[in-house]
């Protein structure tokens, strides 16, 4: 049954109906327009057009549908209604005849798509931040196992100076948190009630949205109505909090990748996130990590997408606007699956630490540490940088590393050279020498760890009370 058959003369063309009808996707709101409807219905007793035997019924028959759906959400498919609103009221009016009919009274889908939506927005911000709870927690563990393994850190994929291990998971735990932070943000600016605002103007009938909010668990209400119900700011905040994020997961993974790839041996990852080869039996490929820096190409496509869907439309409600669920599903769900099959790839990680010791052998990375050495004993820092520039290449005529050259052929270079440059250049020494807040020292990295477990259980607290 259609929600507007009286002023219609003919019935809808069937291509037109499939092509309008939003069940297919938004069927994935029911929990929460159901939850909305309950609220609403209350609402409507407060202003006499339920009495309170009416509104229990209601209320009872919304339940029912409410645990019918928990339990087969997808059986809701089988319906030809045209969206998750117009089918959660045709099963009231099939269960409850006329008494089903006075639901929609004083309400518009307008209010009611945008309630439902932030509610579903809510739910699962709740489940990102999970997930996002999961991956840095093994982040973290992963951190504090390889403190000890240092290895080359590139700048234009060009070995730059030592780090470790540790270090480099730690920079990854800095954008999660971010991310998890954008999230939380988003959250403040949703947590508004739409309900009551109507098509566009409000509503006739004296309803106290304060207590709908309430009810509902929204901080607060949304002002001005018109704004309310044309406003989907929420769904693009979400998608590039996603969209930001997938590109920190591409990034991780596109490391991942290279320190996995037969040049570099850094890491290897498990079999049960590699795929096999259907030629070459040789081949275990990072699959995982590949999709993950793939699939991040969709979540940028839906921002664009969404922002282009809204783009230069008039106020207020217009059916441009149901495109935004399948932005948002599609997106949100992208992003789940990429940080937990990030956690799952990082759980089962192998680190090689031989190989990454091995790598910094020959790579200069010590170069800046003489450098530095120079300007302790005097040097402006620009002379003593292309002292060593000459020193380098040196070596790299004899095919040695910095420390393997003896002191006299240093001395060539600069007679301020002296025995102590050994120490210096030994990498252990390169590391802990940057010692500065938020350097790569051993020192630093443990208070890192340290407060990384402090925002861990703080964020373990928050989401047991979300
Ligand atoms: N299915 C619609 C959507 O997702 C619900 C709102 C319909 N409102 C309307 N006035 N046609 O946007």
């Amino acid at each position: 049954m259609s929600l507007w058959g009286g002023r219609f003369k003919e019935s809808t063309n069937q291509m037109f109906k499939n092509f309008n009808d939003s069940l297919k996707f938004d069927y994935r709101l029911a929990e929460q327009d159901i939850i909305s409807s309950i609220a609403w219905s209350k609402a409507l007793m407060t202003v006499n057009i339920l009495n309170s035997k009416e509104q229990k019924q209601l209320e009872q028959e919304l339940n029912i549908l409410l645990d019918k759906v928990r339990i087969n959400p997808k059986e809701i498919l089988s319906s030809q209604a045209e969206d998750i609103h117009s089918w959660v009221e045709n099963e009231l009016i099939l269960k409850l005849g006329e008494l089903g009919k006075k639901l929609h009274t004083g309400r518009s889908r307008n209010d009611q798509v945008t309630t439902t939506l932030r509610l579903w927005c809510k739910v699962n911000i709740k489940q990102l931040l999970q997930n996002i709870f999961e991956l840095k927690k093994i982040l973290i563990l992963t951190a504090e196992r390889n403190q000890d393994v240092i290895m080359p850190g590139y700048t234009h994929l060009q070995h730059a100076q030592p780090i470790t291990f540790a270090y480099w998971c730690l920079a990854y735990l800095e954008m999660f948190i971010r991310d998890e932070n954008r999230l939380k943000d988003t959250l403040k600016r949703l947590d508004y009630s739409p309900l009551g605002c109507g098509s566009l103007a409000g509503t006739t009938y004296n309803i106290d949205r304060y207590q709908l909010a309430n009810w509902l668990g929204f901080k607060s209400i949304t002002n001005n109505s018109l704004d309310t119900v044309s406003d989907r700011d929420y769904v693009i905040e979400f998608i590039s909090n996603a969209a930001i994020s997938m590109i920190h997961l591409s990034r991780f993974a596109e490391d991942m990748i290279f320190f996995n790839s037969h040049e570099v041996g850094f890491i290897e990852l498990s079999d049960e996130v590699t795929s096999g080869s259907s030629l070459m039996p040789q081949k275990k490929n990072p699959d995982a990590l590949e999709l993950i820096r793939g699939k991040c190409g969709r979540v940028q496509g839906a921002l664009a997408g969404m922002m282009m869907t809204l783009k230069g439309l008039p106020l207020s409600y217009n059916k441009d606007m149901q495109e935004d669920k399948e932005w948002l599903f599609h997106t949100v769900d992208t992003w789940n699956e990429c940080i937990t099959i990030s956690s799952l790839v990082l759980k089962k990680l192998t680190v090689n630490k031989i190989r990454c010791r091995d790598a910094l052998k020959q790579s200069y990375c010590n170069a800046t540490e003489l450098a530095d050495y120079l300007v302790s004993k005097g040097i402006p820092f620009r002379t003593a940088h292309c002292i060593v520039g000459k020193i380098i290449l040196e070596a790299i005529n004899q095919k040695s590393t910095l420390e393997d050259l003896d002191l006299n052929q240093l001395k060539n270079f600069c007679s301020f050279i002296t025995e102590d440059v050994y120490s210096i250049l030994d990498l252990q020494s390169c590391i802990n020498k940057r010692n500065s807040q938020g350097g790569v020292s051993f020192l630093q990295v443990m208070h890192a760890i340290k407060s990384a477990k402090k925002n861990l259980s703080k964020s373990f607290k928050e989401l047991k009370n979300f």
